[in-house]
């Protein structure tokens, strides 16, 4: 197997583990080990710390150390400096919203499990040119929805899917049930309002309500 089908073949088996991977958008490091521990005691243990915040590193950093239990990717990865942060840190995937030739280059040298980011048939394309065949479709709900997931499916049928964007305990189940699709993201898990009242009972039962959703289907 080449290094591009087992990076691919990594990401694909974390992801399908978790079905569901909350986007994490960390303002105060303090909140990263309880809000990591909410998350995991609901049976939601992928989780992506993006790096949308100064501390998102510290963030990640402290939860890999201190919640073995978690699975830490990062997200909002935007550049070649952001993945070599995120393999520095000892994540175990990265994530990014888009997919310039630069960051491609970068990840297709890289051993890290990577999905980047498409929303359109081109941007697919050069992603498949640099050995991408999983991929985030990012604003999922915003693109097009399932239909235009759906439409992809026709010229590219060997690519998987992170969808991402508008998506939420409502949808998760019929983007799901796409073939094509290996997990879904959202924030919805992690409200910034639970987040800042410290409401680690209330994310823990939206997880597990969600997790229960999930598995009776
Ligand atoms: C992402 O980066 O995946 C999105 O910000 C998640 O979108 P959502 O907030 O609509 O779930």
């Amino acid at each position: 197997m080449s290094v591009a089908a087992r990076r691919d073949e990594a990401l694909a088996a974390i992801f399908a583990s978790a079905k569901v991977i909350p986007v994490l958008t960390i303002e105060r490091v303090a909140d990263a080990v309880p809000l990591a521990r909410a998350l995991v005691a609901g049976g939601v243990r992928v989780l992506e710390v993006t790096l949308r915040t100064p501390v998102a590193v510290d963030a990640a950093t402290a939860i890999i150390a201190e919640v073995p239990d978690a699975v830490v990717g990062i997200g909002t990865i935007l550049n070649p400096d952001d993945l070599a942060r995120t393999e520095t840190l000892g994540a175990r995937f990265g994530i990014s919203p888009g997919a310039t030739p630069d960051l491609l280059e970068a990840a297709a040298a890289s051993h890290l499990p990577f999905a980047p980011g498409i929303a359109t048939a081109s941007e697919l394309m050069t992603v498949l040119a640099h050995g991408f065949q999983l991929a985030k479709f990012f604003p999922a709900e915003q693109s097009g929805g399932i239909k235009a997931l759906r439409a992809l499916a026709g010229p590219f049928p060997q690519v998987r899917f992170c969808p991402t964007g508008g998506i939420g305990e409502a949808n998760a189940p019929a983007w799901l049930a796409e073939p094509n699709v290996v997990a879904v993201g959202g924030s919805w898990l992690c409200p910034a309002p639970d987040i800042r009242a410290g409401n680690w009972a209330g994310i823990t039962a939206m997880c597990q309500r969600t997790m229960k959703m999930l598995q009776s289907r």
